[in-house]
This record gives C-alpha cells, structure tokens and sequence, in this order.
C-alpha cells in the first residue's frame, strides 16, 4: 500500500497524487491504482524522477474515490508496467490530448535533461482544462496552445495544431497521447513529413500483466507490449481508433 503525501488540483476535472514511496518508472509506463472496496484501474506516472504520482481525470465511480482520499490515507499500486517512451533524436514534438499530457510531461522533463529540444503541442477542450502547461514551460518545452472553444492558443484540434508547427519546423521523432482519433490523425502526417512516431494507447485493463486479454488490440496486449507503441506497431492495428473492447470483453466501436 502506498501512502498520499500530497493531493492537489490541476484542473477543474484533473488531480494529482503525489506518494510517500518512490517507485521507479519510466515515463509512459502505468500502474494499476486500487481503491480499495471500489475498483481497481490503470494510471501512467505522471512524476517520474524525484518524486512518485499519477493525475487523473475523475470521471466515474472509480476516480471519484479517489478524489474523496485524504493525505495520510492509503491505496494500492501494483507496477509499474508495461513499455515506456524512448528518446529517438535531438529534437522531438509532443502531442497531448487533454489528460492524455499525464505521461508526456515527464517524458519531456527527461528529454530535457539529456539535452533534447523539445516542442509540446498541448491540446484540451478549454483553456481551464491545459494540463502542465507551466510544467512544461518550466522544463524548457517550447509551447503550442490549441483549445477547442478557442479560449487559449489556437482554436481547434491539436492535429491541426502540430500541421502548422510542422510547416516550419522539423523534427527528429513525435510522440502523442491523447484520444485515439487523435493518433488516428497525427499517423497520417507523421507519414505525410516522413517522421517517426510514438504513441501511447489505452484499452480497458484487469490483470495489467498479460494474462486476462481485456486489453487485446489485434493479438496484442497493450498493458505489455505497450502501452506505447512504435510507429510501425501502430500502422499494423487495424482496430486502431476503429474499435475497442469494452468491460465485458464485447468489442464495441470507437
Ligand atoms: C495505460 C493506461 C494509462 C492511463 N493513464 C491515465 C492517466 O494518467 N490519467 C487519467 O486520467 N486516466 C488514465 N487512464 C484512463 C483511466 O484508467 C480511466 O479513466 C479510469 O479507469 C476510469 O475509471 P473510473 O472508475 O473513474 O471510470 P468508469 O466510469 O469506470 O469508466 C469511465 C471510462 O474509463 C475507462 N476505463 C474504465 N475502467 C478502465 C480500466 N480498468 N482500464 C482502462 N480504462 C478504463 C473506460 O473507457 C470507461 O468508459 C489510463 C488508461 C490506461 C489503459
Ligand atoms: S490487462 Fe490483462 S492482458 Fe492486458
């Protein structure tokens, strides 16, 4: 069991725990967060270095307990698992879809720190809703803004977004997290300026481990072949940004 050492908004939806204990993940790589007596679900480490935490978005009965609890109380983490970013090149663009910035903002401290010139294009529905934007101008990102209302930076998808960064500039690698018809979209103009890629992806996930196939993606498990997958791996996923499945194990669309 770990303990809370910090609880704090980020955003009017967007938490984050900061831990007691450290734990040494990768940034991309999740954990499996047990409330206990509600639900167990997945989480990316959203701190990576000197301190251990995850953000989350509340949305349902699951993170709506975890809202509820307190410093000093304690949870379960199982990880971390599965494959994290790696980086590809001196100079990277990073593409994040709302809570989707939680595991690319470590991602670009590290970068960072190994002396990578790093772009963030930081998209989310409302400029209340930018997740990290200061972490990552802290951490020398130079920042793109796009909002869907327009509220803040360009208005629009993040996809349209890094388009036009990419009309200017070119880069060694791109890496995304966010909804999958994001992805979907950054695949096509990854292709069109002949830039590697690397995303994160999220199915549901039980077990975290490989063994009870919740997470399958055209014969894959993404809890342990992902869940960041290479550009080449994502091309060959026919259900990408398609289909899913969905807490049953019913394939559902997308
Ligand atoms: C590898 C990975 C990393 C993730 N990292 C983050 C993160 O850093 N921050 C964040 O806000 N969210 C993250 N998520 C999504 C997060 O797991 C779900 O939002 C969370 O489980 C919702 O739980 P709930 O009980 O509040 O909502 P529910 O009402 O139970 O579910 C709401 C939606 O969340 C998704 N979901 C529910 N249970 C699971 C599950 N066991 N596995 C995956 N998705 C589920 C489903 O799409 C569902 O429709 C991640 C998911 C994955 C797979
Ligand atoms: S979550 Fe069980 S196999 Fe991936």
């Amino acid at each position: 069991m770990f303990t809370i050492a910090e609880h704090r908004d980020e955003t009017p939806t967007t938490r984050t725990i900061i831990f007691k204990e450290k734990l040494a993940a990768v940034p991309g790589q999740f954990v499996m967060v047990w409330v206990p007596g509600v639900d167990e679900f997945p989480m990316s480490a959203s701190y990576t270095s000197k301190d251990f935490g995850i953000t989350y978005q509340v949305i349902g009965d699951g993170t709506k307990a975890l809202a509820a609890k307190d410093v000093g109380e304690r949870i379960g983490i199982r990880g971390p698992y599965g494959k994290g970013f790696a980086i590809h090149g001196k100079r990277l663009l990073m593409v994040a879809g709302g809570a989707g910035m939680a595991p690319l903002a470590p991602f670009i401290e590290e970068s960072v720190d190994h002396k990578v010139i790093v772009d963030l294009v930081l998209g989310a529905k409302t400029k209340d809703e930018l997740l990290f934007e200061g972490r990552a101008e802290r951490a020398g990102a130079k920042v793109h803004v796009s909002t869907d209302d327009g509220s803040k930076g360009l208005k629009g998808l993040a996809t349209e977004s890094v388009a036009s960064v990419l009309r200017n500039e070119k880069f060694d690698c791109i890496y995304a997290c966010g909804p999958e018809k994001m992805i979907v979209g950054l695949l096509e103009i990854a292709e069109k300026h002949g830039t590697p890629m690397q995303a994160s992806l999220e199915r549901i996930m039980k077990c975290g481990i490989g063994i009870c196939d919740s997470c399958a993606l055209d014969g894959r498990h993404v809890c342990r072949d992902g869940p960041v997958f290479s550009e080449l791996e994502l091309r060959s996923f026919e259900e990408l940004g398609r289909t899913k499945l969905d807490t049953s194990g019913r394939k559902v669309r997308i």
